[in-house]
């Protein structure tokens, strides 16, 4: 008889403290997550030391209301699993002691999760027939990163971005244009009825065949567009009408996916990929979603996509990667530590 395996996943590695349980890696038991967005809004941008506090007085009680919303106990709980790379030290470091206590607590294994790969499980969770060899892109707040996917466990990095995430340049530019942190969903909101060819901002490709990414340029160049080239002008956005805006937006915008769809095809077609998987937080982006929707329709290859629920950092993808971890056998100890960088 089959055995259910149900794994507690826990996330702290930015400003969502999350756990979930998730049964089989595909059964969502319960989804818990509670977001600092508040807390850091005024700052324009996650700071370490506000994270890490308040998930220290969150974790406890998100992990207690995803056990209860499971309708299972600790004792139906057969495995603890967190994302321990890479992020923020001083939040990561927070999950990481939640779960080895309880790990030792309840003597259930521990599993060591890496966020990024987390990102991509949400777009794989409950594919049946993966088809390799398979690319993925991942885009969130400090990642931009293209893999070739070899299987659920093993992935090979073949670019990520050399200065700024696509997730961090929305960010920015939202702050430019004085709209709200976080600044994708801000920008995308923005974005709408805007005319998108309105400005060229640069297409920063690098070498010919590199799969490496840069969105500093575009940065700088949307605060040009906005201060004047010498930078002396004051930020013009205040007096800029709401179509103005929503051009600069859109413009942005239509750069930033036009940079991601042409790398992520150039990797296809480096690995002859069948299947392009998208994950991480800026995978929300409907207009992402859609041109890559139609690049993997030209060329053939089929596109999957995390619900979008599933985009932004949450627990579910931690608890759902673990379980194939816990099939393999991969399981860490007491020593897990906190990583900033990822490990691949
Ligand atoms: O994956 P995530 O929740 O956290 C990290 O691992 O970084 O990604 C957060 C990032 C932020 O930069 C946010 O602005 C961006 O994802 N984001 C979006 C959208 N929703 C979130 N970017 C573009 N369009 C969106 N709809
Ligand atoms: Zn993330």
């Amino acid at each position: 008889m089959k055995m259910d395996v149900n794994i507690l996943g826990i996330e702290t590695s930015c400003d969502e403290t999350a756990a979930a349980v998730v049964c089989n890696g595909t059964e969502v038991l319960s989804n818990i997550i509670s977001s600092q967005i508040e807390l850091h809004q005024k700052y324009g941008g996650v700071v370490p030391e506000i994270a890490s506090r308040a998930h220290i007085e969150k974790i406890y009680p998100i992990i207690e209301q995803a056990i209860e919303q499971s309708g299972l106990d600790s004792s139906g709980v057969d495995a603890i699993a967190v994302a321990n790379q890479p992020g923020l030290t001083v939040a990561l470091i927070v999950g990481i002691t939640a779960a080895k206590t309880l790990a030792l607590v309840w003597q259930k294994p521990l599993i060591a999760i890496n966020h990024i790969h987390a990102h991509l499980q949400s777009a794989m969770m409950g594919t049946k027939d993966l088809q390799l060899p398979t690319v993925a892109l991942v885009v969130s707040g400090g990642h931009t990163s293209l893999y070739e996917c070899k299987n659920i466990l093993e992935l090979q990095l073949l670019g990520s971005t050399i200065d700024d995430a696509a997730g961090e340049a929305f960010d920015k530019v939202a702050s430019i244009l004085n709209l709200p942190y976080p600044g994708g969903p801000s920008i995308e909101k923005a974005a709408r009825g805007g005319n998108p060819a309105a400005i060229d901002f640069p297409r920063t490709m690098l070498a010919k065949d590199s799969l490496d990414f840069s969105f500093s340029g575009i940065k700088t160049a949307v605060l040009y567009y906005c201060h004047g080239q010498d930078m002396k002008g004051e930020n013009h956005t205040d007096k800029m009408s709401r179509k103005e805006i929503a051009s600069i937006a859109a413009s942005f915008q239509a750069a930033v996916v036009d940079v991601l769809v042409k790398k992520t095809e150039m990797a296809a077609d480096k690995v002859g990929a069948k299947t392009i998987l998208l994950g991480g937080g800026v995978a929300a982006n409907t207009i992402l979603r859609n041109e890559l929707e139609k690049m993997a329709q030209q060329t053939d290859r089929k596109l999957l996509v995390a619900p979008k629920r599933y985009c932004t950092d949450n627990a579910v993808m931690v608890a759902s990667l673990a379980y194939y971890k816990y099939k393999a056998g991969l399981f860490a100890d007491m020593t897990l530590e906190a990583k900033a960088a990822s490990d691949d």
